[in-house]
Formats: C-alpha cells, sequence, structure tokens
C-alpha cells in the first residue's frame, strides 16, 4: 500500500490503553494474545482534523454543560446533503448524545408497550434483540435469506409473521452483520408493507456512511413521506469516524407525535445539554473528514477484497456474505460439518482469533461468526492465516 494509506496500514498500538476490543482478551477469550476482530470499533486513529479541535477545545479548562449551536446542527444538516444528497429541516431532528442504541431503546418505549410485537430481521446487532425482549416487549424474527452469498429480505415470511400486535420494525441500514446495504426498491417494498400494516419504522442507520460497494445508501426517512409509515432514522458519527468513546446520535423524524414524545423525554431525562467534547468531535467530523472517510472507504474495500480472495483460494469451504458497506462480515462455516461449539473453540483455542459469535445474533447464527475488518491489511493477513492453519491442521 503506498503512503496514502499509512494511517490504515500502521494503526496505534491499542494495547493497555482499556479498550475493550484489545484489553478484555483474557477475560472474554481465556487467553491474552487473542487478535481480536470481533466488536465494532475500528483500530485506526480518530482523524487528525478531529483529534485538533478536541485538542483546540481542551485549551479551554471549563468542561460545563454546553448546548447545541447552529454551527453544530449545520454541520449535520450539511453532512447529509453533500454526502447523502438529503436535505433535512431542523425541525426534523432530535439529538440523542447517549448514543444509537439508547436512542433504539427510548423509541421502542415511547412507541410500543409490553406485549406489542416487534419484527427484527436476523441476523441481528444483539442490542437490537435484547431492547426488545429486556422491555417486555415480544421480539419477532424475521430471518433474511441467502441468494449466492447475498442477504435479501424475505418479504413473504415477513407478511406471515406480522399481526395484529405487530407495533414496530427494528431495521438495520447498512445491515450489521451481513454488510448489505439495502437498494431503494427494497426498502419501498418494506416502507409499503409497514404503512399498509401501520407499523412504524426505527432505522438504525449508524452505518450509513460506510458505504464503500455500488449500491449507494438510502436512508429510510429519505423515502418520500407519502410512500412509508410513520419512521426514525437514526445517525451517528461513531462508526464513521470512530468515535465510540464521544457518544452522540441524531434522530431524523417528520411525524410530529413522535417529535413531541420524544422531545419530552429528552428534556425529562435532562440530555437536552451537550456533552461538549462529543459535540466538539462530531462537528469537527462533519465538517472536515470528508477527506480522511473517502480514504478508509478504499481501505476497507480492499480489506473485504482480501478477505473474499484469501477464502476462495485457501477455504473456500468458509463463504463471505455479499457485502457493499460497514466493515463487518459474516462468515458461514457450515461446510464445514462442525459442531457450532467447536469451530468456536477452534477459532479462540487453536486459531487465537476473536470473532464474533454467531449465536448472539439470532437463531440463524448457528455455524455463522462476524468479522471486523477494521484493521490493518497485515492484522488481517494474520488472523485469516491463523484461522487457515487451525483448520487444516483439524482436518489432517
Ligand atoms: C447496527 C449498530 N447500531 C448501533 C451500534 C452502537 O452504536 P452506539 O455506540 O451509537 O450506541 C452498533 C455498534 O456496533 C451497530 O453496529
Amino acid at each position: 500500500m503506498s503512503d496514502l494509506f499509512e494511517c490504515f496500514d500502521f494503526p496505534p498500538n491499542r494495547q493497555n490503553s482499556d479498550s475493550y476490543k484489545w484489553d478484555y482478551n483474557l477475560t472474554k477469550f481465556g487467553r491474552s494474545d487473542i487478535i481480536p476482530l470481533w466488536i465494532a470499533d475500528m483500530d485506526f486513529a480518530t482523524p487528525k482534523v478531529i483529534i485538533k479541535a478536541l485538542e483546540q477545545r481542551l485549551k479551554h479548562p471549563v468542561m460545563g454543560y454546553g448546548y447545541r449551536t447552529k454551527n453544530y446542527i449545520r454541520s449535520i444538516q450539511n453532512w447529509l446533503l453533500q454526502r447523502h444528497q438529503w436535505k433535512v429541516p431542523v425541525d426534523a431532528l432530535s439529538f440523542y448524545p447517549p448514543g444509537t442504541v439508547s436512542a433504539v431503546n427510548n423509541l421502542v418505549t415511547l412507541l410500543t408497550k409490553e406485549e406489542d410485537e416487534i419484527i427484527v430481521q436476523t441476523p441481528a446487532y444483539p442490542p437490537l434483540m435484547s431492547i426488545v425482549k429486556h422491555n417486555n416487549r415480544i421480539l419477532i424474527e424475521n430471518p433474511l435469506v441467502k441468494k449466492n452469498n447475498e442477504y435479501e429480505i424475505d418479504f413473504l415470511h415477513l407478511k406471515k409473521v406480522i399481526s395484529k400486535k405487530t407495533k414496530l420494525l427494528i431495521f438495520c441500514s447498512p445491515h450489521n452483520p451481513t454488510g448489505r446495504v439495502w437498494r431503494k426498491e427494497e426498502l419501498l417494498r418494506l416502507a409499503k408493507l409497514c404503512r399498509e400494516h401501520e407499523i412504524t419504522v426505527i432505522s438504525d442507520e449508524v452505518h450509513a456512511d460506510l458505504v464503500w460497494g455500488e449500491t449507494k445508501h438510502t436512508h429510510f426517512n429519505k423515502l418520500p413521506a407519502s410512500e412509508r409509515p410513520v419512521s426514525a432514522t437514526i445517525i451517528s458519527p461513531g462508526k464513521t469516524f470512530n468515535l465510540a468513546a464521544l457518544p452522540q446520535s441524531t434522530i431524523i423524524c417528520d411525524n410530529q407525535r413522535v417529535n413531541r414524545l420524544l422531545r419530552h423525554n429528552i428534556n425529562t431525562a435532562h440530555l437536552s445539554l451537550d456533552n461538549v467534547m462529543s459535540a466538539v468531535a462530531t462537528q469537527a467530523g462533519y465538517e472536515k473528514g470528508a477527506e480522511w472517510l473517502d480514504l478508509l472507504l478504499l481501505y476497507l474495500k480492499k480489506n473485504r477484497d482480501f478477505i473474499e480472495s484469501f477464502l476462495q483460494n485457501n477455504l473456500p469451504q468458509v463463504k463471505l456474505s455479499k457485502a457493499q458497506g460497514t466493515y463487518l462480515a459474516w462468515l458461514d462455516f457450515s461446510a464445514l460439518e462442525m459442531e457450532h461449539s467447536l469451530i468456536n473453540k477452534l477459532l479462540i483455542e487453536q486459531a487465537g482469533v476473536g470473532l464474533h459469535d454467531g449465536l448472539l445474533f439470532g437463531k440463524t447464527g448457528k455455524n455463522h461468526f462476524r468479522i471486523n475488518f477494521a484493521c490493518s491489511m497485515a492484522l488481517l493477513q494474520q488472523a485469516l492465516t491463523q484461522i487457515h492453519r487451525a483448520i487444516t491442521d483439524n482436518r489432517t
């Protein structure tokens, strides 16, 4: 790789930085020398433009309550306009500083009641399912179907599982863990069905900026209001600029009832005041982070292509989901014809690689593991080589 990608080829050593991904190995996997490719943060340094903005803010020693300035709000609107050709009026924006999962959780409690049914398409990012269960709502899984390693929405099954008790669908777009970027036609079809059955859609679009394939991302709330149900799209700079430590999210919704409920709740919980460091980072990223992001997307695509060719050449039994976005991919180990628990053991004990266990992603996660490829290509190569060696040794 050229110098252009130096910051991705040679990321900082994250060990001893209180990193959940790097410093928790012993507790999670039982050994400290695991290559961790599981939880969804990137090994890459947060863009310099953001670090500089934070350093600048730290020159002022008072960390008091912040409020959202016009420039902060404009930075979000401009990002959506310039990057996604979506003009969003200010009154459609609500700010939810604890983050995306917390925003989904809040919307679920505000818009449904106990025993209501909520549909989640599986495999699914685990918190999207536990939010449903832990709030005593009924989780209805609508498993995606795989065609040539590409995951699609099963509209027939979806129609079958909808009942009078179905009030909400939690959508993940682009999709974690498969990396699918939904086409506009698919979104319109989903929107039509939900509208017919008065099912509200919460669309978790935390990965919206991480699209490196040909399909363009369409935000759910960008669909014409007349063609979709009541819906809320949630975006965040968290994945885009690797800012999980500085939680932020923005809820985009044009439904007055939802916004009234949401804002009342935000005020009650005292979330209307902002965390100044998070706000500074968000604004700097949205205002100045596009160039870095463009490079990142090239690097992510190279890493993803590298996994594909590595598997084709060395481990054709392990199937990789076709993806166009995110830095996650879904690996199907079924063709190895091994018990899930044994594959898990082999990955950890023999390969020394920490993937995300597919069983946490719903019923369809058996024999599957999620890989996070937002790391240097060299580390990815090392991990895949170790997995290859472990599987080969196990067969001989
Ligand atoms: C689909 C999805 N939603 C939400 C999150 C977490 O977002 P936040 O840290 O803003 O709660 C993740 C993190 O992996 C994710 O993949």
